[in-house]
């Protein structure tokens, strides 16, 4: 019994542990950031963003006309210059999220004929 409620009291220190050191890396990481910008250090590079389809629906299928039509689900990925960290800084945390609203993202849209 004794050890039951060490070890969940264990748990909750770590849990608490690892939520504030998300914090501190929230804090940090978003301290100058400007989600407006698009997240380069130098303006010459180029941001390059990958699309992987991760759901697909073929909604309507013509041969004569050898047309599809779908509709489609994506993920992306790029990279932001500005949202690093070092992990041993922050007791070893590599990844967190965080809500969308708070990115830059791209403004994608996808075209087909
Ligand atoms: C920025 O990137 C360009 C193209 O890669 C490079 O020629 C230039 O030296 C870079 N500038 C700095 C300040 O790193």
């Amino acid at each position: 019994m004794l050890q039951r409620m060490f070890s969940a009291l264990i748990f909750l220190c770590i849990m608490h542990i690892s939520l504030s050191n998300e914090q501190e890396i929230v804090k940090t990481i978003f301290k100058d950031y400007e989600q407006r910008i698009r997240p380069v250090i130098n303006t010459s590079t180029a941001t390059v963003i990958s699309i992987f389809p991760v759901y697909l629906n073929v909604l309507e299928m013509n041969t004569a006309e050898e047309t599809v039509k779908f509709s489609m689900d994506y993920k992306q990925t790029w990279k932001d210059d500005y949202l690093q960290w070092n992990p041993s800084d922050f007791n070893g945390v590599q990844y967190i999220r965080v809500p969308e609203e708070m990115l830059w993202t791209p403004d994608t849209y996808l075209e087909g004929r």
